[in-house]
């Protein structure tokens, strides 16, 4: 069990991500990992640093996209991978969308390209279900308290995030549930778990 959330900067994404963990470990005694991308291991940890505080050296679009490439490729091999084999309910707080988005939009390389690294990247991989939690960006950003490099570029650049977002969840509509991010985090949390998927869970349980 593989699960994914995306949105942009400020849709609450990473405490839906924490929250849904919980539940899991709670309600359905999952054993469970949660991981946040870019990060997750050593390697990962210090790419997060490296791209969201280059300090003086400009980062360019393509370098930007392997880095997070190789972060990922890290996470998947050291983390989520023997989880997943070890038949834990992984939850990961962003993934290979936001390449395809951000990196779409700042290289101009088309979804399918993008994809297609990621699955070299992680290899074997399949998310379950990704949450993408939607929100307006006026009213993400003023949530969003210390706005980093990647969230400086302004509401203009988050709509366009928004719409990547949308038109991925269009194409994979099977595997994904918009999930409305307006209201308390207890409530959007609510919409969450009402579109977990409903098999799976067994193997996910404390033996
Ligand atoms: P972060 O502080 O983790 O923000 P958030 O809580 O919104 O996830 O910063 C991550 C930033 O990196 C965010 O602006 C999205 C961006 N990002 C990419 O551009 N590409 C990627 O593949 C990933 C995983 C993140």
């Amino acid at each position: 069990m593989f699960l994914v959330f995306e949105g942009i900067d400020g849709s609450g994404k990473s405490s839906q991500a924490r929250l849904l963990e919980e539940y899991l470990r709670k309600n359905r005694s999952a054993r469970t990992l949660l991981v946040r991308e870019p990060g997750g291991t050593p390697l990962g940890e210090k790419v997060r640093e490296l791209i969201l505080h280059p300090g003086e050296e400009e980062i360019g679009p393509e370098t930007e996209l392997f880095l997070f490439m190789a972060a990922r490729a890290q996470l998947v091999r050291t983390k989520i991978q023997p989880a997943l084999e070890a038949g834990r309910a992984v939850i990961s707080d962003r993934f290979l969308w936001s390449s395809v988005v951000y990196q779409g939009l700042s290289t101009g390389l088309l979804p399918q390209e993008i994809l297609r690294m990621g699955r070299l990247a992680a290899p074997g991989i399949s998310v379950t279900k990704t949450f993408l939690i939607d929100i307006d960006p006026e009213m993400a950003f003023r949530r969003v308290r210390e706005p980093n490099r990647m969230e400086k570029r302004g509401i203009e650049f988050q709509r366009r995030v928004r719409e990547g977002f949308l038109s991925l969840a269009e194409k994979f509509k099977n595997r994904v549930a918009v999930i409305d991010g307006r209201g308390s985090q207890e409530a959007v949390h609510a919409r969450v778990v009402s579109h977990l998927p409903t098999h799976g869970w067994s193997r996910c349980s404390s033996p």
